[in-house]
């Protein structure tokens, strides 16, 4: 290894297993089914069983190479990770957090807030008003804004005493109404501080793509966007795409992992943000988050094997709100994590979304809505009818099952150029590095040069 790093492994153990135990990250891009070849190890010494050897030429095993999710060890050995593709960390798609231009929501967040936030002036105890703490807040909140039967959390509870009394009887009360999947519940006091917080009530709106994911914060109170922040999803390393991705999740452990990787990935984009605006985790009191039906499944833990089986059927489409403590989300424990309704097993939360913001079902026009991402889905339809279908597109485009295929990050050749009379190709890489791959805009110049010249 480049790192010179020794590990401990038991005959049997798998090279790529035993490449993570030693802290080092290896890239899965077919999740480890031995199909990409793109998981390439070499063996510089000592005895290993290739299971797999469909990807690699008889040269290739001479020299050692291996792919590292079908390699077992037989011994000690010796084993050279290449340097991974440097593709994992994306550049932030807004600068500053000073160049993010507040943009207006149009959502209806304004009319049916599941939060909302209450400045509260309470009478101090007296010997001629021994309320308890507890009843005093219901009984303000009641009066003031007509708040009845508020209820709340242990942990409110166990700091109210203190909060009341710091904060000199003057606070905000943070109450979350009743979501969609029970609409009349009775409000819930998740959060309550000092003076009057009522100026900005923050909230993220989370897109979990199957290559990137990006989160978007908002004042909820002004219908503003705030800040956003963008990453490349910390899955990519167990499989490139949706189907990869369910196959590793079928591992020991895998499942757990991979949502591991994608809260990780989240909380990372969380926390700059925080950071840039000032704020604490503690200030975020709603999450919204679309994605694919795997990528749902996946951001909550469940099991997406069925996904991938005939007949397709997901665990569920519309899933019910969770605590965002319960998922380990860098906001208010309290806050409520809502994933958007998704259709079937390959049409997810993220493009009701699309339709839903587009406003194509409510246009009497024939729309086509069309998201070309690592899942690839078009919605065609009006406000009578709408019909939706799904294919693998990114991998096309992002190196996947293409021999020398890679993202679009370093090194990857974006353009051709073909010589008339010699057939000559020149190219230009992203970033002017040496060559290490091609990624889908190269494909496409390739091939459009290629038609033009007439090699093809
Ligand atoms: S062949 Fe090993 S990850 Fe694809």
């Amino acid at each position: 290894m480049p790192a010179n790093i020794e590990v401990q492994a038991e005959p049997g153990a798998l090279v790529h297993d035993v490449i993570e135990r030693a802290g080092l990250s290896l890239v899965l891009p077919c999740g480890g089914q031995g199909r990409c070849g793109r998981c390439l190890v070499v063996v510089k010494e000592g005895r290993v069983r290739r299971r797999s050897v469909v990807r690699l030429t008889p040269q290739d095993i001479e020299q050692g190479y291996a792919l590292a999710c079908q390699t077992l060890l037989e011994g000690d050995a010796t084993i050279y990770v290449p340097p991974q593709e440097m593709s994992l960390v994306r550049p932030e798609s807004a600068a500053s957090a000073g160049k993010v231009a507040p943009l207006a929501i149009t959502c209806d967040h304004a009319r049916a807030p599941w939060v909302e936030k209450y400045h509260l002036r309470i009478e101090p105890p007296s010997l001629a008003d021994n309320t308890a703490d507890w009843e005093r807040l219901q009984r303000e909140a009641a009066r003031q804004y007509g708040l009845r039967g508020l209820t709340t959390t242990p942990a409110i509870m166990s700091k109210l005493a203190s909060v009341l009394r710091e904060a000199n009887w003057d606070v905000t009360l943070v109450v979350e109404r009743g979501t969609w999947i029970e609409p009349d519940a009775m409000p819930r006091l998740i959060d309550i501080r000092p003076g009057d917080t009522t100026a900005q009530t923050i909230g993220l709106a989370v897109d979990i793509g199957t290559t990137s994911n990006v989160v978007y914060m908002a004042d909820l109170q002004q219908g503003t966007l705030i800040d956003h922040a963008s990453a490349y999803n910390g899955q990519i390393v167990c499989g490139e795409d949706i189907i990869s991705r369910i196959i590793y999740a079928k591992r020991p452990g895998g499942l757990e992992h991979l949502q591991k990787l994608v809260i990780d990935t989240i909380n990372g984009l969380i926390d700059h943000m925080l950071d840039r605006q000032g704020l604490r985790a503690e200030d975020i009191y709603l999450v919204t988050v679309a994605g694919n039906t795997t990528m749902i499944h996946l951001f909550l833990g469940l099991d997406p094997q069925y996904i991938r089986l005939e007949p397709y059927i997901p665990t569920v489409n519309h899933p019910v709100p969770v605590r965002a403590g319960d998922l380990g989300l860098h906001v208010h424990p309290e806050a409520t994590v809502d994933c958007l309704p998704g259709v079937g097993a390959y049409v997810g939360g993220d493009i009701t979304a699309g339709v839903l913001r587009s406003e194509m079902s409510e246009q009497e026009a024939i729309t086509l809505f069309i998201d070309v991402g690592t899942n690839g889905e078009l919605v065609l339809g009006n406000s009578e009818w709408l019909i939706s279908c799904a294919c693998s597109a990114g991998p096309a485009f992002e190196g996947a099952g293409v021999t020398s295929g890679m993202r679009a990050t370093q090194g990857a050749i974006e353009e051709v150029w073909i010589n008339r009379e010699t057939a000559e190709p020149t190219y230009r890489t992203i970033g002017n590095a040496p060559p290490q791959g091609i990624c889908g805009s190269g494909m496409i110049s390739l091939l459009g040069e290629m038609f033009i010249t007439g090699v093809i």
